[in-house]
């Protein structure tokens, strides 16, 4: 890809939400697009900390009704409809898990910071190919562990809900200039 299409598709990035997406599904062969991706990401001492569960079709339900379980003391009827028709809308849901190696061996932030470049492979890679996603970190993602079968060492770090879409506004979250954000030690 010549340097110019990388530009593009990282400066054309953006969170894209289920309310946006047309309900449809994302071919199977895309999806494992996205995790091959995420699955090159860089990582330090090699220890590839990422791991994924996939949710779609009838699978969404039961994951969403775990969510009601977990929350069923604070959630309202409205988030109730509300949650249904994101996990409507959405066609696969991946849940980001992380595994945290020998703490001896490299520190928790370097496993978050590897999953979280596992993460932006595949948000790019969803923009690329005109697939909506977004990163969603619920508080009550540290509560799946016994639904997602984890193990003592291993974590839920939220979700990327992904979607097609028909059309999109032109909007884009706007950031402050990255000068303000450099030093120049030149
Ligand atoms: C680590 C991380 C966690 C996020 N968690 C949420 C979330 O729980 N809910 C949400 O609506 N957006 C979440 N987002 C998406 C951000 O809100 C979004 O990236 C930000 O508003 C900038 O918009 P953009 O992605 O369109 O550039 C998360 C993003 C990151 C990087």
């Amino acid at each position: 890809m010549i340097a110019e299409n990388l530009n593009s598709v990282i400066r054309n990035r953006k969170s894209i939400y289920p309310s946006q997406y047309n309900g449809q599904e994302i071919p199977l062969k895309l999806i494992q697009e996205l995790l091959e991706n995420a699955n090159t990401a860089p990582t330090h001492k090699l220890t590839q900390p990422w791991l994924f569960q996939v949710f779609a079709g009838e699978k969404k339900t039961l994951l969403l009704n775990e969510i009601y379980k977990i929350n069923k003391d604070k959630i309202s009827d409205k988030k109730i409809k509300s949650l249904k028709e994101k996990f409507n809308n959405t066609s696969h849901i991946i849940c980001v898990c992380m595994q945290r190696s020998d703490e001896k061996l490299i520190p928790e932030w370097e496993e978050i910071a590897a999953t979280s470049m596992a993460v932006q492979n595949i948000w790019l890679t969803c923009t690329a190919n005109k697939i909506g996603c977004y990163w969603s970190t619920p508080k009550y993602s540290n509560k799946l562990n016994s639904f997602l079968n984890l193990e003592k060492n291993q974590r839920c770090l939220g979700f990327i809900y992904t979607g097609l879409y028909d059309n999109l506004p032109n909007i884009k979250t706007p950031r402050l200039e990255i000068n303000s954000k450099t030093t120049w030690n030149l």
